[in-house]
C-alpha cells in the first residue's frame, strides 16, 4: 500500500490535471480529526467537509441546522489531521442566499477561522453573484448541482432530480454557468448517468459524481455510509466498503460483558 507522503499535494490545479489525464479523484467526507487523519494517510484526494455532518453528527433530519459556528469547528478538525488532501467546506443554509455580501463573510470566516483550501455552495444561476463575490476574493468554489438537500423543503424528496428537459437543460446551463464564472469543479448529486456524461464533456472543469453515474471525472460519498457505521440510509448508489456498525456494536458489547462480569481490567491493565 503507498502512504499519501508518496503523492503530491493536492490543489485546484492538480484536481483540473487529473481531469485532463482521464485519472479519477477520490473524494469523502470527513468531519473530525482522527477519520481525516486515516482518509489523508489512505490518500483520498478530497475531504469535503459536508453539512452532512447535521446528519451524521449531530443526528438531524436535514442539513438546515448546522450553523457557521458548527461547520468552522468540523473543518478545523479536519485541517489539524491533513497534510495531503484539499479541504473543501460546504457553507451552510441560511449563511450565503442571503446576498453576495453575506456569503462573501460567510466564505471568509470559514478560511480564515478554519484554515480550509475552498469552498462549497449549492445552486446554479440563482446565486452566480455570491460565487463570483467569493471568487474574486480569491477563495476557490466548488459548485453543487442536481439534488441540493438545502432545498429539500422546495423539493419535498430526495428522488433522482433532472429527469424531465427542462430541469436537465438548466442543469447543463448552470454548469456551464459556473465553469465560466471560475467555479473550480462541480458536485452532480443523483442525476441520470446520461445527463452527468453529458455535463462532463461539455465542459472543462472536474464534475465529481454522487448517484451521478461512472463518467464524471471523480466520486464522492458520505463516510459514515460506505463503512456501514450508518445503515438507516441505503440508496442505490451506495457502495458500502464496510459493515463497522456490526463490528462496532459487537465491540461495545464484549466491553459490556467484560466490564460486568469484572474480566477488564485484569492484573496487567492495571498499576
Ligand atoms: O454534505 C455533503 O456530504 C455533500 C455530499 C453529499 C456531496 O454535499
Amino acid at each position: 500500500m503507498h502512504s499519501s507522503k508518496d503523492l503530491p499535494k493536492i490543489t485546484t490545479h492538480v484536481l483540473q490535471e487529473m481531469k485532463q489525464k482521464g485519472e479519477k479523484i477520490a473524494m469523502l467526507t470527513g468531519y473530525d480529526y482522527s477519520m481525516a487523519r486515516l482518509l489523508d494517510k489512505a490518500g483520498i484526494d478530497v475531504i469535503l467537509v459536508g453539512d452532512s455532518a447535521s446528519n451524521v453528527m449531530a443526528g438531524h433530519r436535514t442539513t438546515l441546522p448546522i450553523t457557521i459556528d458548527q461547520m468552522i469547528y468540523h473543518a478545523s478538525s479536519v485541517m489539524r489531521a491533513v497534510e495531503r488532501a484539499l479541504v473543501v467546506v460546504d457553507l451552510p443554509f441560511g449563511s450565503y442566499q442571503g446576498n453576495s455580501i453575506e456569503a462573501l463573510n460567510t466564505a471568509i470566516r470559514i478560511m480564515k477561522e478554519s484554515g480550509a483550501n475552498a469552498v462549497k455552495l449549492e445552486g446554479g444561476e440563482e446565486i452566480v453573484e455570491s460565487i463570483t463575490r467569493i471568487l474574486s476574493a480569491g477563495i476557490p468554489v466548488l459548485g453543487h448541482l442536481g439534488l441540493t438537500p438545502q432545498s429539500i423543503n422546495k423539493f419535498g424528496t430526495y428522488v433522482v432530480r433532472a429527469t424531465d428537459e427542462e430541469e436537465s437543460s438548466k442543469l447543463m446551463n448552470d454548469a456551464k454557468i459556473l465553469e465560466e464564472v471560475g467555479c473550480f469543479g462541480i458536485v452532480l448529486e443523483k442525476i441520470p448517468a446520461k445527463l452527468a456524461a453529458d455535463v462532463t464533456k461539455s465542459i472543462g472543469i472536474p464534475t465529481i459524481g454522487i448517484g451521478a453515474g461512472k463518467e464524471v471525472d471523480g466520486q464522492v460519498l458520505v463516510i459514515h455510509d460506505m463503512l456501514g457505521i450508518n445503515t438507516d440510509f441505503s440508496p442505490r448508489f451506495l457502495r458500502r466498503y464496510n459493515n463497522l456498525q456490526e463490528q462496532m456494536i459487537s465491540s461495545f458489547l464484549r466491553y459490556i460483558d467484560d466490564v460486568k462480569s469484572q474480566d477488564f481490567p485484569n492484573e496487567k491493565e492495571q498499576y
